[in-house]
Order: C-alpha cells, then structure tokens, then sequence
C-alpha cells in the first residue's frame, strides 16, 4: 500500500517536473525572441553610433583646420590670406587640383608634422596622428569640384610590351 501511494508520488511530481520545465521554456522562449530584436536595436545604435562618431572627428578635424592653419592657407586653401601676405609666404592653391597631386601622403604629414622654417609644426599635442591624416584628406579635398588635372601619361609598365598584330 505504501509502495503504491510513493510510486504514485513519483509519477505525479514527474508530471509536474515536466509540466514546470515545459511552462518555463514557454516563458523563456519569449524574453529569447525579444534579445533577437534587442541585438538588432543594437546594431543600429552602433551604426549611428559610429557615423556620430566619423562626423565627430570630422568635424574636430576641420575646428583645428581652422584654427591652426586657416590663417595662412585659407578657408577654402586657396592661401591668398592677409596674412600670407603679410609674411611674404609663397603658398599653393590646394584648390587646384595639381597642388598636391604629385605629393605623397607621407610627405604631406611630414610638411605638417615637422613644418618648415615660415610654418609651424603641428604638435602631436594639437592634433593626433588620425587627426593629420583628417587634415590630409581634408586639404585634398580643396580641389574637389575643380576641374580635374590633365590625366597623366600611362606609365611605361602599362603600355603593351608588343604591339597590336593586326
Ligand atoms: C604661419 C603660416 C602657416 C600656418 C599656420 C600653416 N602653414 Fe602650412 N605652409 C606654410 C608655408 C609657408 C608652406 C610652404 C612651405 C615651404 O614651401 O617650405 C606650407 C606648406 C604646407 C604643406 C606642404 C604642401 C604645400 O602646399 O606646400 C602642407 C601639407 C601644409 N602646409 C599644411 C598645413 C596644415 C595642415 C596646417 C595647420 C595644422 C598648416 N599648414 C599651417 C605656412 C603655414
């Protein structure tokens, strides 16, 4: 008799055992679901997030072009600047497209970085090393909208090595 009523025990706490698990797996599933969307949410935060923070840099890029460097090379780096002028500075116009075409990155982080005897250097202090290549990008983009320079000769490696056979 009491072997009956524990065997019956077991059989009714097995039955409520699995009916917690399948009530707890109901409830979890929903939570799962919503961390589908949550993470989705997410995503799209990080996106905005980080064109937040590009136009955050680029916007710091050009507050310290204009502080440090309009002066003399101009808003629009056209360089004819009262103060070019007054210093007796021969300046290039980035907003031709052939002011820079011929330098080199390196060489133009070298020109801010160690500056030259009428320009100062720019001090890692007043502008990080991503903050000169935003000011590189930003001073070639001067000539943006300009006419484009004559396209440049092909390069000898380019050139067919024999010519055509017809
Ligand atoms: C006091 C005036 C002055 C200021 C301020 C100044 N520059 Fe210059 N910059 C010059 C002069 C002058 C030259 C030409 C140097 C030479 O011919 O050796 C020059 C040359 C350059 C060059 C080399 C390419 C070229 O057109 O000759 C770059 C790049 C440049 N400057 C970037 C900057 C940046 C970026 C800043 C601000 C962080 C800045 N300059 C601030 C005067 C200035």
């Amino acid at each position: 008799m009491l072997k009956r009523f524990m065997l019956r025990a077991v059989v009714v706490a097995f039955v409520v055992t699995v009916g917690v698990f399948a009530l707890a797996q109901q409830t979890t599933a929903h939570p799962r679901a919503k961390a589908g969307t949550k993470a989705e949410e997410q995503a799209q935060t990080d996106a905005k997030a980080q064109s937040d923070a590009k136009s955050k840099a680029d916007a710091k890029v050009k507050q310290i072009y204009t502080i440090d460097c309009a002066m003399c090379h101009g808003d629009n780096g056209n360089g004819k600047t009262d103060l070019a002028t007054s210093m007796k500075l021969t300046l290039a116009d980035w907003t031709d497209p052939k002011a820079l075409a011929d330098k080199t990155d390196q060489q133009l982080t070298d020109a801010i970085r160690k500056g030259s005897d009428k320009m100062p250097p720019e001090d890692k202090s007043r502008a990080t090393d991503d903050e000169v290549k935003g000011l590189i990008a930003y001073i070639r983009g001067f000539s943006k909208g300009q006419p484009a320079a004559p396209a440049p000769a092909p390069a000898p490696a380019a050139a067919p090595s024999t010519p055509p056979s017809n």
